[in-house]
C-alpha cells in the first residue's frame, strides 16, 4: 500500500475527496501525513478531525532557508512517502524534494496546461483569464512537478465547456469538480502501478 504525504495551504477540498476515495476503498493507499504552511487552514483541520498527522513548515519555524529545506527531506523520509499530492499549496517545492521524489510529486491545476499556467496563475486568476479571452473550453490538469511551476509531464487532463453564461464562481465550481475526479483517477492509477509515466490522459467530452 502506497504512503501517501499531502501538501495543502487552504480548505483542502481535493485532499478530502482523495481521503474518501481511499475511505471507500477506491484508492490503495493511506494518507500518512499533511504538511502545511499555514496552521489555521481547512486542510490542518481535516487532518485533526480525522487523526492525520500533521506538520507545519513555515517561514516562522524555519526563518533560515536551507534548515525549512532539509526539514522536508527529513520528515518525508521519516514517513517513508512514496507518493507527494500537492492539493493546493502555495508554496515552491525546493529542488531537493524534487530530485528525491521524481515522477512520485503530482500536482493538481485548475487549466488546461500549458494554458493559464506559472507563475501568478493560481486561484480565481486563472478562471478570470479564462472569461476575459474568451475560451471555449477549460478543465483541470494533474501534473507531475518539476522545477518549472506548472510545467512537469501531463497525467491527467479533462475539459469542460465554457458558456456565456458562466461566471468566475460557476466556473471555478465546474472545474473543481472535475479536479476531484481527475485527481482520484490519477492517484488511483499510481497506487495500484497502473501510472505509465510518459504517457498523457487527455479526456476531452
Ligand atoms: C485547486 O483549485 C487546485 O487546482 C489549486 O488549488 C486549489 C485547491 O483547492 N492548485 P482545495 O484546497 O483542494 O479545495
Amino acid at each position: 500500500m502506497k504512503r501517501i504525504v499531502v501538501f495543502a495551504s487552504g480548505s483542502g477540498s481535493n485532499y478530502q475527496k482523495i481521503k474518501a476515495s481511499i475511505d471507500n476503498k477506491y484508492i490503495n493507499g493511506k494518507i500518512v501525513l499533511l504538511i502545511s504552511n499555514n496552521p489555521n487552514c481547512g486542510a490542518v483541520e481535516f487532518s485533526k478531525l480525522h487523526n492525520i498527522d500533521y506538520e507545519i513548515i513555515n517561514d516562522y519555524r524555519f526563518p533560515i532557508e536551507k534548515d525549512k529545506n532539509k526539514q522536508y527531506e527529513l520528515v518525508l523520509n521519516s514517513y517513508k512517502t512514496d507518493l507527494i499530492l500537492l492539493a493546493g499549496f502555495m508554496k515552491k517545492i525546493p529542488c531537493n524534494i524534487v530530485d528525491i521524489y521524481k515522477n512520485k510529486i503530482m500536482n493538481i491545476h485548475p487549466s488546461l496546461l500549458p494554458k493559464y499556467g506559472g507563475k501568478g496563475f493560481f486561484g480565481i486568476n486563472v478562471h478570470k483569464k479564462v472569461i476575459e479571452n474568451k475560451e471555449e473550453y477549460t478543465g483541470a490538469t494533474v501534473h507531475f512537478v518539476n522545477n518549472n511551476y506548472d510545467e512537469g509531464q501531463i497525467i491527467i487532463q479533462r475539459r469542460v465547456k465554457v458558456d456565456p453564461s458562466d461566471t468566475v464562481d460557476s466556473i471555478s465550481s465546474k472545474v473543481l469538480e472535475i479536479e476531484h475526479l481527475i485527481y482520484t483517477i490519477a492517484v488511483e492509477k499510481f497506487c495500484s502501478d497502473n501510472l505509465s509515466i510518459n504517457e498523457s490522459i487527455i479526456i476531452n467530452e
